[in-house]
């Protein structure tokens, strides 16, 4: 399953909106650098590598946008996109890796306005397939790991819709199973968005390997009963001492599991690695907005009195030594990480 593409036809980007499921696939379109901005930031896409590659999408319709532009105004107007987009979300390094990517496209000196067209859409499409492939080479990685009988706890979403096709963590899991491991995976909620009830439970239903849905706070219970033999999660970006930036309550579930000698697997391409941020504290956090939070109803009534206040980070920082191993299309590495790795895959 593919979750986002250039149609051709159109010159116009598509991708699943994925506020909508399980209940619906609906496919929403994006024409404008703006709009795949806003959709960025409404979690209409969202997942590290997915969004990389909706920003990358982005510049080529900022650039398609102004046709009668001379070069030098479609320069300025697709780097201004850029920042835009990447302002968008400011955690996922991915982000900001690819916008960096597409800049530099635009600065190629190219002078013919459809030759950058053209340029910025290959630069694109070349991200974007380079996503699916990244993908593969995870899971072929990541199953050395997987055991007959696992059962796994997995955190957020990291699969097909988390990515252009495949996905990390959940990439992995469904190469295991493929392949005939027999495995169950108990999957967390993921408050406040229930990106895990939501997403990662309708792709499994999807490809069919067993799975129970758990609240984020009964992990411990699993864990610590020896109900679960493994964590995964995936990353939204990686300092060069293996600190690890993910969806809010990774840290709480890694924490757990390593106090019940459980292994904790955070799965991720190397495009997730900033080795610019020496340790995790250098990350930013987005924080995002308490309606999240408190905008839910339980029998018909809300969950906070009215009025209340609350403080959403949207992501926590799981520290290196609670890491068992870090799984990427690079094979299964251990810090420190290398900035240099990460620039060089950029301009492969
Ligand atoms: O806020 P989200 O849903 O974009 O958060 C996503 C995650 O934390 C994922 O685990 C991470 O991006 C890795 S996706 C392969």
């Amino acid at each position: 399953m593919r979750t986002i593409y250039w149609d051709k036809s159109t010159e116009q980007v598509k991708t699943i909106d994925q506020r909508a499921l399980p209940g619906r696939v609906e496919w929403i379109t994006l024409k404008t650098g703006e709009e795949v901005a806003a959709a960025i930031q409404n979690m209409i896409i969202r997942g590290a590598p997915a969004i990389g590659v909706a920003g990358a999408y982005g510049m080529v319709l900022a650039a398609y946008q102004c046709k009668v532009m001379t070069s030098t105004m479609i320069v300025a107007k697709v780097l201004e996109t850029g920042k835009i987009i990447q302002a968008a979300r400011p955690t996922a390094v991915n982000l900001k890796w690819a916008i960096d990517r597409m800049g530099k496209v635009v600065l190629s000196n190219t002078s013919s306005t459809k030759e950058l067209h053209n340029l910025l859409l290959a630069e694109a499409e070349k991200i974007a397939e380079e996503d699916i492939q990244t993908n593969l080479k995870i899971a072929k990685h990541g199953i050395e790991i997987i055991e007959d009988g696992d059962v796994i706890i997995h955190h957020c979403n990291t699969g097909s819709l988390a990515t252009v096709e495949g996905g990390t963590a959940l990439g992995v899991i469904k190469e295991a199973w493929k392949q005939g491991k027999r495995l169950k995976v108990l999957v967390d909620e993921t408050r406040p968005l229930f990106q895990g009830s939501r997403l990662t439970a309708w792709e499994l239903q999807q490809e069919g390997i067993p799975y129970e849905i758990i609240t984020d706070s009964a992990a411990g219970f699993f864990l610590e009963r020896k109900l679960a033999t493994k964590v995964m999660f995936g990353a939204d970006r990686v300092a060069a001492n293996g600190d690890v930036a993910n969806k809010i309550g990774s840290y709480m579930l890694a924490l757990a599991a390593h106090a019940n000698q459980i292994p904790v697997y955070s799965v991720f391409p190397y495009t997730s690695v900033d080795a610019s941020c020496g340790m995790g504290s250098d990350i930013e956090i987005e924080f995002r907005a308490a309606s999240e939070l408190l905008d839910v109803k339980v029998n018909g009534n809300d969950i906070a009195p009215e009025g209340a206040k609350a403080i959403n980070p949207a992501f926590d920082i799981t520290p290196n030594h609670l890491i068992t191993a870090w799984i990427t299309d690079e094979g299964i590495i251990y810090p420190p990480f290398k900035m240099s790795d990460r620039i060089n895959l950029g301009e492969e």
